[in-house]
């Protein structure tokens, strides 16, 4: 059966966790919707993984629009969710236009990444029919003015304002939120308090889902691996076994733990 928005609401209303995994291409696609993946991000981390690039600013739609569309071919049971790259969606109009590309190209959800200002692009999408992930925390599309990787809403004013943020942006429309880089504690808490799925890469073991880059999990990513990343090739065997591994780790909350959680 395949994987709607409506699964994951049902999954976070039963305190079943679900597994979201990267896909780039239609092999890897066919492959996690055997494994049960039940979501698969057409993530803009493409641009480090498959074009070798410093980081996701470079990414363009074009880029995207392919991605998602050799995703698709692969028909996988699993929801596909595809990130809007740098700056398709500076604007509202912009936002509609592109979320519209990647829909038509076989997404079935789109992810944006930052604060209350996307609440009106939001609020359009939503009105518009395209479901929308939200995301908060580490924005990697924001490096050049974050100015480095590091654990965000750090501090008891920061965690509010994000709290804030992801309450804001789900009353304007927003289904999921996705939290990158938190504390275990302010993870927690944001999964508490709103009340759609909230995906967590490096955000703790509460969130509804988790989220890894695939090639991280088959332990085959060049340069810094982040502390929330873990490779499962190992206990896994083989590809096939490795994302097998992920999903169960999941599903039975085994991962992440503390070691590939941020405490605080
Ligand atoms: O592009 C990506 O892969 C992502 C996540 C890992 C959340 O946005
Ligand atoms: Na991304």
């Amino acid at each position: 059966m395949s994987t709607t928005i409506q699964s994951l609401r049902d999954y976070r209303e039963k305190g079943q966790k679900f597994s979201c995994l990267t896909a780039y291409d239609a092999t890897f696609a066919g492959l996690l919707s055997d494994c049960g993946i039940d979501v698969q991000l057409v993530g803009d981390s493409l641009g480090m993984v498959l074009q070798g690039r410093e980081s996701t600013v470079p990414v363009s739609m074009e880029d995207m629009v392919y991605h998602t569309e050799c995703v698709a071919r692969a028909q996988p049971e699993s929801l596909v969710m595809t990130d809007l790259p740098f700056m398709s969606y500076a604007t509202t109009g912009q936002c509609l236009h592109n979320a519209a590309r990647l829909m038509q190209a076989g997404a079935q959800m789109v992810k944006i990444e930052g604060t209350d200002w996307m609440a009106e692009s939001v609020r359009q999408l939503t009105e518009r029919g395209v479901p929308v992930c939200a995301h908060l925390g580490l924005t990697p599309q924001f490096i050049n003015k974050l100015g480095g990787y590091r654990v965000q809403g750090k501090g008891a004013e920061a965690a509010e304002r994000m709290v804030a943020h992801a309450r804001r942006l789900v009353e304007a429309g927003a289904d999921v939120i996705l939290l990158e880089c938190v504390t275990s504690s302010l993870g927690t808490r944001i999964t508490r308090e709103v009340g759609v799925p909230v995906i967590g890469i490096g955000a703790g073991p509460d969130t509804d889902g988790q989220v890894l880059v695939l090639q991280d999990i088959l332990g085959i990513s060049r340069g810094h691996k982040p502390r929330f990343v873990k490779d499962f090739l190992q206990e896994g065997g083989s590809v096939e076994g490795a994302v097998r591994a992920y999903d169960q780790a999941v599903k039975n909350g085994e991962f992440p733990d503390s070691k590939h959680s941020f405490s605080g």
